[in-house]
Parts: C-alpha cells; sequence; structure tokens
C-alpha cells in the first residue's frame, strides 16, 4: 500500500532508493546514538538533550516542514520510516525527537504563511523544541470538556487554566495551547494559540515521573493571566478542536509506527534468546509453544507495519485519514502491547529483570494504549466513522 516514489500514487510494497537509505540512517543513528544510552536514560529519567542535538544536526527531526520554510519537507509516509527506526533504538529518546512533529503540526495545518515563517524555520537552525497543549487534568479523552479559557482584550488574549501530559513541555520553547474563547459552545468554542514558554505566567508544575519511556519529559504546566498576542492564534476563533482533530489525524500514523517500532526490538531480542536458551536439551525456540508466539508476533508487527503504511500514503494522496489513522493507531499500539507481554514470556524470570532489556520495552509499549488517544478512544473514532460518516473535514 506504500507509494514507491514520494509523489507517485502507485501502490507499492517496495520502498524507494531514498526511502532506504533513509532508514538506514535512522537505523544506524538508533543503533549508534539511543540504544547504548537506553536503559541509563530510563534509569534516570534523563531528558536525552545531547541525542536531540544530533539528530537535529543529522536532520532526523522537524521532517515536515517544507522547502519553501527551509526544511525537507518529507511526506507523511518517510517520517513514519524514520519513527519506526528510531523508536526500536529507545521509545523514550525516539518520542523526545519526534514530538516536534505534534508541536508543529498545528501550525503548518492551520497557521497563515507569516505565522509558519515566524514559528517553523527557527526549529531547523537548533535544536529547539515544541509541544502540543491539548490534555488537562479532567479533560484528555473528552477534549471538548476542557477547561482552560482564553479571553480576548483588545489585540491580546488572557489564558488561564493548566495543562497535562504534554510531551517535550518542560523543555519547550514553545506549545500550542487549546482554550476555550466562548465556554458556552462546547467543542466549538475553542482555540488554538502558540504561546512561548517564557511567557510570564506560564509555569511547569510538574516533571511526571513515567512507568515507561522515561527518558521523554511529560510535564503539566499552569497558565496564569498569560497574555499572548491575537497574531499567535491560530485560525478563526472557535476552531480548535478541528484543528486538534486534524493534528491527531496526520501525527498518529507516526506515532502508530513508534509502536511498531517498539514491537520490532521485542521480537527481535526474543528470537535471538530463544535460539540461545536451552530447556530439554534443545533451544526453546523448538518449542511450539514458544516458536507459536514468536510466530504470532512477526505476523501482527507485519500487519500493524502494513497498516502505519496505509495510513501513511493516504495523507500523501492529499486524503482525509482518520479511519486509517485510527485503525493503525490502534493495532499498532495494541500490538506492541502484546508482543512486548509475549518477548518478557519467552524469556521468562530473565524477563522480568531490568538487566534484560524486554521489561523495558514492555514499560514503554504501554504509553502507545494512552497517549495521542487511548485505544478505546481509537475504536471510538472508528465506530463513528463506520456509523457517522463524515464528508467535510
Ligand atoms: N477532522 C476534522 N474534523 C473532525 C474530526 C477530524 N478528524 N473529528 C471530528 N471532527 C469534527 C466533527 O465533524 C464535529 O464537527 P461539527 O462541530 O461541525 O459538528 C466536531 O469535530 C466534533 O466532533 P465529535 O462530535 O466527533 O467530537 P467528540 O466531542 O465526540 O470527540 C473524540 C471526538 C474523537 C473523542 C475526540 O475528543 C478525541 O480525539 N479525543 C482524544 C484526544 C486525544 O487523542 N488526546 C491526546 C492528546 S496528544 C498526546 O497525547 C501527546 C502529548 O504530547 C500529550
Amino acid at each position: 500500500m506504500a507509494q514507491v516514489e514520494t509523489g507517485v500514487a502507485g501502490v507499492s510494497f517496495e520502498l524507494s532508493p531514498e526511502q532506504r537509505e533513509l532508514r538506514a540512517l535512522a537505523r544506524e543513528f538508533a543503533d549508534k546514538e539511543i540504544r547504548p544510552k537506553a536503559a541509563e536514560y530510563d534509569e534516570h529519567s534523563t531528558h536525552p538533550v545531547d541525542v536531540i542535538a544530533k539528530a537535529h544536526e543529522l536532520g532526523l527531526m522537524n521532517l515536515h516542514v517544507p522547502e519553501s520554510l527551509g526544511g525537507i519537507g518529507l511526506p507523511s509516509f518517510d517520517g513514519m520510516l524514520v519513527g519506526e527506526e528510531l523508536n526500536r533504538g529507545c521509545s523514550g529518546i525516539g518520542t523526545s525527537i519526534g514530538a516536534n512533529g505534534l508541536g508543529a503540526a498545528p501550525v503548518l495545518i492551520a497557521g497563515t504563511e507569516e505565522q509558519k515563517e515566524q514559528w517553523l524555520p527557527p526549529l531547523l537552525e537548533e535544536p529547539i523544541l515544541c509541544s502540543f497543549g491539548l490534555s488537562e487534568p479532567d479533560a484528555g479523552s473528552d477534549v471538548a470538556r476542557m477547561k482552560s479559557t482564553a479571553v480576548r482584550q483588545g489585540d491580546s488574549y488572557i489564558l488561564n487554566g493548566s495543562k497535562t501530559f504534554i510531551t517535550n513541555a518542560g523543555y519547550a520553547a514553545w506549545t500550542v495551547v487549546f482554550a476555550k474563547t466562548d465556554p458556552s459552545k462546547g467543542h466549538r468554542g475553542i482555540s488554538a494559540f502558540i504561546v512561548p514558554m517564557n511567557t510570564p505566567g506560564v509555569q511547569i508544575e510538574k516533571h511526571l515521573d513515567k512507568m515507561g519511556q522515561r527518558s521523554t519529559d511529560t510535564s503539566a504546566f499552569g497558565l496564569t493571566d498569560v497574555v499572548v498576542s491575537a497574531e499567535n492564534r491560530l485560525g478563526e476563533e472557535g476552531e480548535g478542536f478541528k484543528i486538534a482533530m486534524k493534528t491527531l489525524d496526520f501525527t498518529r500514523p507516526g506515532t502508530a509506527a513508534g509502536a511498531v517500532g517498539v514491537a520490532q526490538a521485542a521480537f527481535e531480542h526474543a528470537v535471538e534468546y530463544a535460539k540461545e536458551r536451552v530447556t530439554f536439551d534443545v533451544p526453546i525456540a523448538m518449542h511450539q509453544g514458544v516458536n507459536f508466539m514468536i510466530a504470532d508476533m512477526a505476523t501482527e508487527i507485519e500487519a500493524a507495519r502494513l497498516l502505519v503504511w496505509q495510513s501513511a500514503w493516504l495523507h500523501d494522496q492529499g486524503k482525509r485519514a482518520t479511519l486509517q489513522s485510527s485503525f493503525a493507531k490502534r493495532f499498532a499500539a495494541d500490538t506492541a502491547m502484546k508482543v512486548t507481554t509475549d518477548a518478557v514470556q519467552v524469556f521468562g524470570g530473565y524477563g522480568y529483570i531490568k538487566e534484560y532489556p524486554v521489561e523495558k520495552l514492555m514499560r514503554d509499549a504501554k504509553l502507545f494504549q494512552i497517549y495521542e488517544g487511548t485505544s478505546q478512544i481509537q475504536r471510538l473514532v472508528i465506530a463513528k466513522e463506520i456509523f457517522l460518516p463524515r464528508d467535510e473535514d
């Protein structure tokens, strides 16, 4: 279902030479720069500032910023290839590197030319971060219930509220913050604003201590009388909800690719271990109970990867891919959880010990079933697309 070459609408499973090269570059980077640090950064919950800087230098960040703004303007498909490889190295570090894609997407989707020129090229010049401020303490899955407000005052808005579970917010130069400009209108009263994180009144409240993906910063922050220029509003007042939904349609294939990367890593470890570990006089790979697990892992990873490829390919055809993005995100996240759990099982007692790599992968996998829309929310989106299909986007 993937295109052979960028911009070609043909259907093929073969990558172009450029795509193979890009994937090899990302794989090498993951093997050399990410994997060796994964366990230590996980243990200490270290923000991977050094790896981010190297990824930036190599051009493995901000992949979708268009050439007209100085970027490389890669299609969604190519970005997804990179995402799988970086997350195969470590999804904590991979998410830290990839999260600029989520922060920048609303600007790409809804920004004016001036806004794009102001906010996106600086991301290319140095390894600065941006983030996506949607979730709140009382509104995660149910975006329309958010309580943050933005009140217009002359040429500015005054923002108040709190955001939580925001990837990279603790280190971000700016965040796209969603807040209600008209609380009486539900989802139609939400607007989006680019908020520099050094604006007075923005306060990082907590670096959240997570189970997995521990080297990614996930922070909560408060907004107290934060003055933001009206020039920083993305789209019109009331368009914030749809901007958020379109952003997630665009980013979920990349996140799903990350889940495939984690599953792939667990699979590779399980295969190697199954060949080495001997019980009842044969390598455990010879036992049907183990090799059926390995066969299922391989099959489900391949199926997840194909859904990811299809959803990214659809985006690159300029088509709305809400349904396929949720197929990919739901299936890849659940596959990562199942495959990493089974990998721990293949390792037996050793799988449960931190000295071996698979327990980390199992902890890391869990987050894919939660962030960028839980697996249950993906099912809800899929069911809505089946029963209440939307024509417009
Ligand atoms: N594209 C464009 N428009 C869309 C859309 C889409 N994909 N999905 C919905 N809409 C439109 C609908 O057409 C409808 O439009 P009208 O106002 O014209 O009627 C409007 O948006 C409302 O749609 P729904 O009635 O479907 O909205 P809902 O309130 O029932 O919620 C939801 C839908 C899918 C559950 C949504 O709330 C959702 O996606 N929730 C999950 C949020 C999420 O993924 N959060 C993760 C945050 S990011 C993260 O985790 C990473 C990080 O860094 C923290």
